[in-house]
Parts: C-alpha cells; sequence; structure tokens
C-alpha cells in the first residue's frame, strides 16, 4: 500500500480503510511520510470529509501513536475539559482552579495557538517561569497536591496528532470536523479522565461557523468519547465575538486573574462558572445544578480559585507574584486606537478579524516553530451593544515597533460595525449534547 494511492483514494471522495489510516496516522507521527503528502492527505479529508467509521478509526490511531496516561492511582472523577478554539478563549484558565477549588480533578493538557485563534499554553508562556513540559510524574504530582495541572502534550500522548496539528495551522486545514473530532477526543482519551466536558465554539470566530456545523462537531466528539467508554458532554458556546475584552497571551491572563478576583468580564464568567458548575455534578460532588453553581460561587468569592491558580503556577515554576503584580508579565508601552466611524451602538465585533489582527502583531503563528511575542494583542474598549460616540476609541492595539500595526488596524476597522440600534444580546451558551 503505498501513501499516494491513499491520498488519491480520498482525494476521489471513497471511505479509506482501517489499514489505510492507520498507515497514514503511524506514518506521519513517525515522520516516514512526508509533510507535503500528510498535507495533501490532510486538504483532502478537508474537501471530501470522513464517514463517522473513518474518525472514529482516526481517532483510535491517533491513540495508539502514543501512551495513555493512567491517572487511577489519583483519588476523584478526573474530568477533562476541551475547546475547540476561539479568540480570546482563555476559559481553561479561569476553569481549571476555579473547578479544582470546589472539589474536581482537572487534569489538562493544552494546545499552542491554532489558525486565528490562541491556545492556552501560549498564553500560559507568558507567565515567567511557567513550564508547560512537565513530565507525566511531575504533572500526576501537581494534579494530586492542587487538584488541576494545565500541561502541553507530551511527546508520547497522541504524537501523531501533535505533528499533524502543526501542519494543519500552516496549511489551511484545520476546519473539518472529523480532522477537529480526532484531534482533540485523541487527546483527550490518551489523557486518562474519566468523563470529558467539550466546548465547542459556534461563531464568526470558531472554526464552526454556524449552528448546525457546531452541533454536528459536538455530536461527532460526544459519540466518539461515549463509544470509548468515557462519559463526554459538549457545551455549545458563542464566538461571534472575542470572549471578555483581551486577545493576546499576556493580556488575557491579566483578564483571567481578574475574573478570578470577580471583577471579569461578564461573558468569560458565566461560561467558566457553568462549566464549572456543570463539572461538580459530573465529579459527583454535587447531585443538582443550583447547590453545584453556589459551590462554584463560594470558590471564586472566598478567594479559593485565585489562590489555587497561584499554587499551580508557582508547582510548575512560574512566578505567581504575577497575581498581585501585572507589571511582571511581558507588556508593551505602545499602544494604538480603533476609532468609532461615527456614533451608535456597536452591531458587530467579528471575531476572526480581531484573532487575525492579534496575530499580526505577532501573538500567533505564521508558520510551524514561529516564536510568539507574549506581550502583543488587542483589549476590545466597547463591545457589542455599547453606545459610542464618533471618534471614541473602540479596540487598543498593543503593539512593539509597530510590527503588523497597518494590517492590524485594516483588520480592526473591518471588524466592527456601528448601527443606530443596539443590537439582541447572545446567548453565551448556546446548547448542549449530552
Ligand atoms: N483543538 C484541537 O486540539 N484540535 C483541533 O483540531 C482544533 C482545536
Amino acid at each position: 500500500m503505498r501513501i499516494v494511492d491513499v491520498i488519491a483514494k480520498k482525494r476521489d471522495g471513497h471511505a479509506l480503510s482501517r489499514e489505510e489510516i492507520d498507515l497514514f496516522v503511524s506514518g506521519a507521527g513517525s515522520g516516514t511520510v512526508p509533510d507535503y503528502q500528510s498535507s495533501a492527505l490532510l486538504m483532502a479529508i478537508v474537501l471530501r470529509g470522513m464517514t463517522h467509521q473513518e474518525t472514529a478509526w482516526l481517532t483510535d490511531a491517533m491513540v495508539r501513536s502514543g501512551e495513555r496516561i493512567d491517572l487511577s492511582d489519583i483519588p476523584g472523577v478526573k474530568v477533562g475539559k476541551h475547546s475547540t478554539g476561539g479568540v480570546g478563549d482563555k476559559v481553561s484558565i479561569v476553569l481549571a482552579p476555579l473547578a479544582a477549588a470546589c472539589g474536581v480533578v482537572m487534569p489538562k493538557m493544552s494546545g499552542r495557538g491554532l489558525g486565528h485563534t490562541g491556545g492556552t499554553l501560549d498564553k500560559l508562556e507568558s507567565i515567567p517561569g511557567f513550564r508547560v513540559d512537565l513530565s507525566v510524574e511531575e504533572f500526576k504530582s501537581v494534579l494530586r497536591d492542587v487538584g488541576t495541572s494545565i500541561i502541553g502534550q507530551t511527546a508520547s500522548l497522541a504524537p501523531a496528532d501533535k505533528k499533524l496539528y502543526a501542519l494543519r495551522d500552516v496549511t489551511a486545514t484545520i476546519e473539518s470536523i472529523p480532522l477537529i473530532s480526532a484531534s482533540i477526543m485523541s487527546k483527550k482519551l490518551a489523557e486518562g479522565s474519566d468523563v470529558v466536558v467539550l466546548d465547542v465554539k459556534c461563531g464568526d470566530g470558531a472554526f464552526m461557523k454556524d449552528g448546525s456545523d457546531a452541533r454536528a462537531l459536538a455530536t461527532s466528539m460526544v459519540a466518539i468519547g461515549t463509544h470509548a467508554g468515557v462519559r463526554t458532554e459538549a457545551f455549545i458556546t458563542d464566538m461571534e465575538t472575542p470572549l471578555g475584552r483581551a486577545i493576546g497571551n499576556s493580556l488575557e491572563v491579566i483578564e483571567c486573574l481578574e475574573t478570578l478576583k470577580g471583577r471579569g468580564p461578564q461573558d468569560l464568567t458565566d461560561v467558566a462558572m457553568r462549566f464549572a458548575s456543570r463539572m461538580v455534578v459530573l465529579a459527583g460532588i454535587e447531585s443538582d445544578a443550583g447547590k453545584a453553581r453556589a459551590r462554584v460561587a463560594a470558590a471564586l468569592e472566598s478567594g479559593r480559585a485565585i489562590e489555587t491558580l497561584g499554587r499551580m503556577i508557582a508547582r510548575q515554576g512560574g512566578d505567581r507574584r504575577i497575581i498581585d503584580d501585572y507589571s511582571r508579565l511581558p507588556l508593551v508601552p505602545d499602544r494604538e486606537h480603533c476609532v468609532a466611524p461615527r456614533a451608535g451602538f456597536v452591531t458587530g465585533m467579528k471575531a476572526e478579524a480581531v484573532g487575525r489582527a492579534s496575530n499580526m502583531l505577532g501573538a500567533g503563528r505564521t508558520k510551524v516553530g514561529d516564536p510568539v511575542d507574549h506581550a502583543v494583542g488587542i483589549v476590545a474598549l466597547a463591545k457589542p451593544g455599547d453606545a459610542v460616540e464618533h471618534g471614541q476609541p473602540l479596540l487598543e492595539i498593543h503593539h512593539r515597533d509597530r510590527r503588523g500595526l497597518d494590517a492590524a488596524r485594516a483588520l480592526c476597522g473591518e471588524a466592527v460595525t456601528i448601527g443606530d440600534e443596539a443590537p439582541q444580546p447572545r446567548a453565551n451558551v448556546l446548547g448542549e449534547v449530552r
């Protein structure tokens, strides 16, 4: 069997066999299938799709490309979480300490920025000294002591996904239900969680732009998890506009700290609380949603959640003094504003354009292995529904020596629309798949 024939078969719209999928995944992971052939097959999958059976085989092959972590010696129900990715999506950094402060054990293997979306690892690496490359034993030790630990995919965990994820990022092959499903679920199944809660983003800044695609993606991932014997649920959440106000690595970390101090933006706080409450129920800590929500609110208000984040940061080598001193994070002094071209109401703020603008400034990558600039990014000073005056600053661009500034300004200008009437408020959580 030759990989070129597998590419041609998918290009022509046929379903691949288990052996063909195994050949691709093992070859991509080990390097015997070169990147140009992997990229060609990925593009064929994007264009031609995969059946549920092919997607399940793809997931299984990616899990088998590495090891599965055994968390059975850590007491408690281990609840994993993963997002399909969005702009300003910093939920995990708020949720992990919040859930842990409620008694949930939350192991979290996160990814880097993908396309126009940011990545939890890139954000956490803004924290001086913070290590995302813990060994499995170190990860388990932090998890046992703190209740949560956020790390990168270890070399041995779904290595084929790690390779394909990086290739997809730079070959315009992200937007595919089977590829996203297999990528996320292979990591979650290998991570060793007992329960998985998924955040499927829907809207302009998500890979799934419309509700029916988002639901199809959620259903695909819930089916894969359930068939593999892991209780899996999904929330579909809004990603039409950036989540919260900050976009860019350090800026988002600051917004997470503010949220854990009870001063965060409403949308981010709502989504994090909704997830944390469900995780408290799924972990068997509370039996109903009302009690779970009260427990989560208490963890936030008492300061236990932010204290938990501080412990996680310290245990992972980071400087926990950032919690009270944001100047210890990488920041840039240079700011420019994108202003309202007229008076009225902000009727829209397209998340993808804002995400791309942030990447232009250096917050994301354009090719595999590019370094990211943790300091740059964008802060939304107004959000949809806000009344604004002519010339009022809408988006604050934090740039380094004008790098990417012109392109970012143009994208920011395109992103925002102003109208005469306030738009209907959008729900943060659009649906659930259980
Ligand atoms: N997150 C992942 O881990 N993989 C994807 O394909 C998309 C988002």
